[in-house]
């Protein structure tokens, strides 16, 4: 594998999961130092020991703003500073119509998916700009760019992505930072599987 990325360092939330973890392996592999967070210290540690590279695993939920604060400082005190950001980390909701849906799931989904993405460019900005510029990736969905009747908080949730990597883009590309969305088609993760399962499918 080619050292692409050697000596970048980079930010990855939603490590533990199914396209953190690959995608955490993936840019290792190619040279990159990783700072690789999710809720769980356990599952990180489990997620990444068989996986070789420069890997940190760190800890924190990305809705509390001092912890994603913490945790940028943390990859660029150990790392010497940041280059790229993937804002990753989502959950799916319920797997209901908007006219059942419960509140407090949709204030779940919003928090994670939205806020979760608004502090992890918020408080990256600084880092990369130090660095002479960089890179912010940030996970959205097909969801994010059509309706799906069952998936109201997440399809709002994903749109909204967009909108904040829309804003970061025009506001910071002039200061060398890329801002990008990606909008994956399903991928089979544990995600996929539960909303198939919640719309009555066999999970694959
Ligand atoms: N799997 C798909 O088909 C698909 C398609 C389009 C977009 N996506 C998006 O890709 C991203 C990754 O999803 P996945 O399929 O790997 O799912 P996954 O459930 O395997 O991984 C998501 C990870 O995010 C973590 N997480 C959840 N809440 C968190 C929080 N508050 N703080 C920190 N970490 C938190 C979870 O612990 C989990 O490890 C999500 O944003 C998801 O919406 C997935």
């Amino acid at each position: 594998m080619s050292e692409r990325l050697d000596g970048k360092v980079l930010v990855i939330t939603g490590a533990a999961g199914g396209i953190g973890r690959a995608t955490v392996a993936r840019v290792a592999s190619e040279g990159a130092k990783v700072l690789a967070v999710d809720l769980n210290a356990a599952d990180l540690s489990a997620a990444f020991n068989d996986v070789e590279g420069d890997i940190m695993i760190h800890a924190a939920d990305v809705t509390g703003e001092a912890q994603v604060e913490h945790m940028m400082k943390t990859a660029a005190g150990h790392f010497g500073g940041i280059d790229g950001v993937f804002n990753n980390a989502g959950i799916e909701g319920a797997t209901q119509p908007i006219e059942e849906y419960p509140l407090d799931v949709y204030e779940q989904v919003m928090a994670v998916n939205v806020k979760g993405v608004f502090l992890g460019i918020k408080h990256a900005i600084s880092h990369l700009r130090a660095r002479g510029g960089g890179a912010i990736v940030n996970t959205a969905s097909t969801a994010g760019l059509r309706g799906s009747p069952l998936l109201p908080a997440y399809n709002a949730s994903k749109h909204a992505v967009i909108g904040l990597t829309r804003s970061t883009a025009e506001g910071h590309g002039r200061h060398g930072i890329r801002t990008n969305a990606v909008c994956p088609a399903p991928i089979h993760t544990r995600m996929m599987r539960a909303i198939e399962s919640g719309m009555g499918g066999t999970p694959t």
